[in-house]
């Protein structure tokens, strides 16, 4: 930056990356989700309704956070990104559906099984999260074969079983705990981490893989990923209960109306929130070391527990 103009703050600096990342998904995805001239027609633009427009962007952000502690290609990380950000809207389309939370809005409009109908919800899902392997595995994600089936094994760790969908699994049976027992802090602490938490972990260590750095220097990396996952759903469990809808763009109480326990019904409001600010600090602390390249990082994750959706 020029000498006359003034310094931007890492707030500041979010705000634009923030504007530029909404228009640089809905750019990719409208290039990923062409109509075809066929049958397919009305499922294709069901897919793009899901994927165009709306959403905080979060995970791409924090792709792009993590690549600039190595100074990695935009594109290439934007490509990341968006195979994420496909993951996680196939997993709140199918979240939505009658089967699970029974939703009507999502990003400020009708869910997609309200919108068209459960069977195309479904295969919204489905064919969003073949879309995000199919991106990785694409030469022009990383010119390393190696590089680029990590990146697809990472990805397919942290969206199954052992990740977020083993977390909707933890979630589902949380409505059904009996009520003298309850889930614990333990429980649904690890609840968390595999339903928000493993994906966002993907977010952060994707980058170091593009980078070709050794799991045994992502130590700190992986100490920013948990606590930021933490912090990010405390506070979407903190906007369920004292967030406002029309900015959320989704039905909120419904946690609690579920009978489900959260970090919130388990530490109440003050303590929640002085955790999440506590997972915040650690989470800077983590990537310290990275100095000025970290700015980004650090700003997100300022960002996670002060948005208001
Ligand atoms: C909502 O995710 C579901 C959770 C994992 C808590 P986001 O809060 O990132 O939702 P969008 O992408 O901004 O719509
Ligand atoms: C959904 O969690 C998380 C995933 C889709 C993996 P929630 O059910 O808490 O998300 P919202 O509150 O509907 O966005
Ligand atoms: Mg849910
Ligand atoms: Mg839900
Ligand atoms: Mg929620």
């Amino acid at each position: 930056m020029s000498a006359g103009n003034a310094v931007m703050s890492g707030q500041e600096r979010l705000q634009q990356v923030m504007q530029q990342m909404a228009r640089d998904m809905d750019a990719a995805f409208d290039v990923a989700l062409p109509v075809p001239d066929d049958v397919r027609g009305p499922f294709a633009e069901a897919m793009r309704y899901a994927a165009i427009g709306g959403g905080k962007r979060m995970r791409p952000l924090l792709v792009r956070g993590a690549g600039e502690l190595f100074g990695l290609d935009q594109a290439q990380l934007l490509r990341v990104g968006v195979a994420v950000e496909a993951v996680h809207i196939y997993s709140l389309v199918h979240d939505d559906l009658p089967a699970m939370d029974d939703d009507d809005l999502r990003r400020g409009k009708p869910t997609v099984h309200r919108a068209y109908d459960e069977a195309t919800a479904i295969l919204v899902g489905d064919a969003l999260q073949s879309l995000a392997f199919e991106i990785l595995a694409d030469p022009r994600t990383h010119k390393d074969a190696a590089v680029r089936c990590e990146l697809v094994r990472l990805l397919a760790h942290a969206a199954g079983a052992n990740g977020m969908v083993g977390g909707q699994v933890i979630d589902m049976a949380a409505e059904t705990a009996p009520e003298d027992q309850p889930f614990d802090l333990a429980t649904v602490t690890r609840l968390q981490q595999l339903k928000t938490g493993a994906l966002i972990g993907f977010c952060i260590e994707a980058p170091a893989v593009m980078a070709h750095i050794p799991p045994e220097q992502r130590l700190g990396l992986r100490g920013y990923a948990h606590d930021i996952g933490l912090a990010f759903q405390i506070a979407d469990d903190l906007l369920d209960v004292e967030g406002d809808a029309d900015l959320a763009g989704k039905a909120l109480g419904k946690d609690a109306a579920a009978g489900k326990q959260t970090f919130v019904s388990l530490l109440g409001v003050e303590q929640a929130r002085r955790q999440a600010h506590m997972l915040v600090d650690q989470a800077k602390a983590h990537v310290q070391g990275y100095g000025d390249r970290a700015e980004l990082l650090c700003a997100l994750a300022d960002y996670v527990i002060e948005r208001d959706r």
